[in-house]
């Protein structure tokens, strides 16, 4: 039955399994009977309410929406963009009045930064708002980032299609917060009408054996098959740990070779964890009518990413009465993923719930469905296509590819195509008076195509990493206005294409490299003002001696004697008076003994050492109201050509080489679907980071849920 390639999951054999073990365990009834509340107490009531927060943007005052009584909490506070009243473009979109949208002026990208999230798995999803009702030219485009990567771009004609006015992920949240950002790509102004932050079960739609937390899954679609109208997880009674999801619609496959089935039994094996579909979800199916001809479905995709495809089946059909009587294949894009499925038997039973699940890579435009009959037609119930993105290390937090999307890359870093190893690199680091605070890692040697790095006027502490010297193309290095300590690093004097360095405003001390104070008398333009003590170049006090290691133990020695000498006490005059000038020699020589010390940089902690490398809820708290920007640093590997070692999952995949890499950046017309963004900006194999600054809003609700209190 499993077939290469094809991975299943089969909820009602595993169920029976579970049942028969039991049984096989022999326990005196009332354990047995104990046991089974126990259980049945965990998955149902007992389980703690899921964390939900939604937010109605714009809103002044919370909102209560019918017929659900749903909460919605107002975001007046959150000072970004600008609230307006709603359009409702769709009949799916919660009814809220309000919306926020971000102009122009509020900067390409704006953020919605919520905390106090507890640890978990999230379904996300974001619906559209429009100020007013959308035409072509008016309808807003825009790209939307969870937790910096990149989600979804809005399509032209996403306005006039009930089914797109929301955007949804699921995501695991590890930091107790998360970041939604819309990055605007100038047609019209980003707008949301309402955020929703719902946690579903920690295993939900989970395609491997592993948990794999970096992996954003997109909801491409979900399709109730057979039903005449949409519906969310709600009208269908669902779970509240199913994450409220929505079900699009589907009557026919087009062909004329299906049609439609329902009942109105019980369906078995329904609702159980981790995923709790709705019952009602298999209580309507398309089934075929010949029992040859196939069912297909075919849905519109992004090239060449990797899917996570679910399928649903209950036997519904009464004609259908036991195993052998309908067997078909499930192919997808014309590979046989799933050979010879029985539903009846796979699910033990009829009216039982049956959920397959699959990865696929796709390298075309589409996917396609296929159910092949080989006895008795074909039947399903549902079908839920997912978009895997990124997979991410969770543990570096913000994520995804600085040089995507083109025309907004982070904000801090500047890309640039790189003709010759036709990738997308950085070149430069703006992340002047960001409020950054920790040490710069060594790391930042991994982008060496750097050629100018601007850290002025922020808090960094330590020493400089003396890795800078492997940056051979560096030209400007601004580290004034920190808290730099430690000495000048002899391997800057290595820099040959070195046009300024500042490194004024700090607590630098010890000798400036000679090299350094060479190239002074040509062009280069080099500040060291207000530091601790440089010493050693024109223009700069000259440096003491320095001591060798012998002379700092004779040094010692000499102490100690003298010290004795002086304990001792001699009588003699002349030669008390000669102790004390040699004691006095030697304090001076301890004295610049110590200042040669600080030439030796401070240990940089290894592995990642900085505080922006996790932005913390505190990091957040501390910045309230206004636009703020913080930075998360990780670790920005430009492996180039040698991309070979590294454990950390690659963080995108390879760009398609492109025939017209720069120019159109900034003017790429917004929409078509031709000019969807490409993933991932050929860092090579791994990507990096060392530096990237967010604008972003902080939000925090000044109601908490109520659950919170
Ligand atoms: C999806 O399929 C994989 C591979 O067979 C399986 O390990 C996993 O448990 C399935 N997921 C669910 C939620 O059934
Ligand atoms: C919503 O609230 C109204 C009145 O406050 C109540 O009558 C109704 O039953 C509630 N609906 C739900 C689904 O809880
Ligand atoms: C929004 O609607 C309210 C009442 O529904 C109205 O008072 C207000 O003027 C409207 N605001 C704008 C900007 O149109
Ligand atoms: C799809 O998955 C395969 C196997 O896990 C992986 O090698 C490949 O890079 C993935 N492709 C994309 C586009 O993510
Ligand atoms: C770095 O940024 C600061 C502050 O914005 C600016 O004054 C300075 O000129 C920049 N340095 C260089 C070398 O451009
Ligand atoms: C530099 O500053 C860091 C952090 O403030 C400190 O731990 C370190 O000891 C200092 N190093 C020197 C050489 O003063
Ligand atoms: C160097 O920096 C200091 C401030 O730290 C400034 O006052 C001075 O003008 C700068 N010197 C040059 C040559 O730019």
């Amino acid at each position: 039955m499993r077939k290469a390639n094809g991975t299943w999951a089969l909820r009602g054999s595993e169920l029976k399994h579970l049942a028969r073990s039991v049984h096989r365990l022999r326990l005196p009834l009332p354990w047995l009977l104990l046991l089974l509340c126990c259980s049945v107490f965990s998955v149902a009531s007992a389980r703690p309410a899921p964390f939900a927060m939604r937010i109605s943007c714009g809103a002044r005052e919370n909102v209560i929406t019918k017929p659900s009584n749903t909460t919605w909490f107002k975001d007046f506070d959150y000072s970004g963009g600008i609230p307006f009243n709603a359009t409702s473009p769709s009949f799916i979109t919660p009814p809220l009045d309000t919306l926020r949208y971000f102009p122009l002026s509020s900067g390409p990208e704006n953020c919605y930064m919520i905390n106090r999230v507890p640890h978990g798995h999230y379904v996300i999803r974001i619906f559209f708002g429009s100020i007013a009702l959308p035409n072509y030219e008016t309808e807003p485009l825009f790209d939307i980032s969870v937790e910096g990567t990149q989600i979804t771009s809005l399509k032209s004609g996403w306005s006039t299609h009930d089914d797109q006015v929301f955007s949804e992920a699921l995501v695991y949240l590890r930091d107790g917060s998360v970041s939604i950002c819309f990055h605007s790509t100038g047609h019209g102004d980003p707008a949301i009408l309402a955020i929703e932050i719902l946690q579903i079960d920690e295993r939900a739609y989970q395609f491997s054996q592993q948990v794999s937390e970096g992996i954003i899954l997109r909801t491409a679609k979900r399709l109730s098959c057979g039903v005449e109208d949409a519906k969310f997880g709600v009208d269908y009674n669902g779970d509240q740990w199913g994450g409220d999801r929505f079900w699009n619609y589907i009557m026919t496959f087009g062909q004329i070779a299906d049609t439609r089935r329902s009942t109105q039994g019980t369906i078995k094996q329904a609702s159980s964890p981790p995923n709790f579909y709705p019952a009602a979800l298999y209580k309507q199916a398309i089934v075929s009518i010949d029992s040859q001809l196939d069912l297909e479905y075919t849905l519109d995709v992004d090239p060449n990413r990797n899917y996570s495809i679910w399928l649903h089946f209950a036997e519904i059909d009464a004609s259908i009465t036991g195993v052998g009587q309908r067997v078909f294949d499930i192919l997808i894009n014309g590979d046989t993923l799933f050979e010879d499925v029985d539903v009846i038997k796979l699910s033990g039973d009829r009216y039982a719930a049956l959920v397959l699940n699959t990865t696929v890579a796709v390298s075309g435009r589409t996917l396609t469905i296929t159910l092949h009959p080989k006895q008795g037609g074909a039947i399903i119930n549902a079908i839920e296509i997912f978009e895997k993105t990124l997979g991410l290390p969770v543990r570096l937090g913000w994520n995804g590819d600085p040089c995507v999307p083109q025309q907004h890359p982070w904000s801090g870093a500047d890309c640039q195509f790189d003709r010759t190893s036709n990738k997308w690199v950085i070149d430069g680091l703006a992340l002047d008076n960001q409020g950054l605070k920790g040490f710069l890692p060594n790391d930042i040697s991994k982008l060496r195509h750097l050629q100018s790095i601007n850290l002025s006027g922020n808090s960094m502490q330590g020493s400089i990493p003396s890795s800078l010297g492997k940056i051979t193309s560096l030209e400007v290095l601004d580290l004034s206005f920190n808290s730099l300590n430690g000495s000048i690093p002899e391997t800057l004097g290595q820099l040959t294409s070195l046009q300024t360095l500042n490194v004024n405003s700090n607590s630098l001390s010890g000798k400036v490299p000679a090299a350094l104070g060479g190239r002074l008398l040509h062009r280069a333009s080099f500040n060291f003002t207000d530091n601790h003590g440089l010493c050693g170049i024109p223009g700069l006090p000259t440096c003491g001696p320095h001591l060798t290691a012998g002379a700092k133990i004779g040094i010692g020695f000499g102490v100690l004697a003298a010290f004795l000498l002086l304990v001792i006490g001699s009588i003699c005059c002349w030669k008390r008076r000669q102790n004390i000038l040699r004691v006095q020699q030697i304090a001076a020589r301890t004295l610049r003994g110590a200042k040669a010390k600080t030439n030796f940089p401070a240990p940089i902690p290894s592995g990642i050492s900085l505080d922006l490398n996790a932005p913390s809820a505190t990091h957040w708290a501390s910045h309230s109201g206004r636009l703020v920007e913080f930075l998360h640093t990780g670790v920005l590997n430009d492996m180039g050509g040698d991309g070979a070692t590294t454990d950390t999952p690659p963080l995108m995949a390879r760009r398609e080489p492109q025939q017209t890499p720069v120019g159109v950046a900034g003017n790429a017309p917004a929409g078509g679907s031709n000019d969807t963004v490409p993933e991932g900006s050929g860092f090579g194999s791994t990507a990096l980071f060392l530096g990237l600054v967010r604008r972003g809003l902080p939000i925090d609700l000044n109601e908490p849920p109520p659950m919170w209190l």
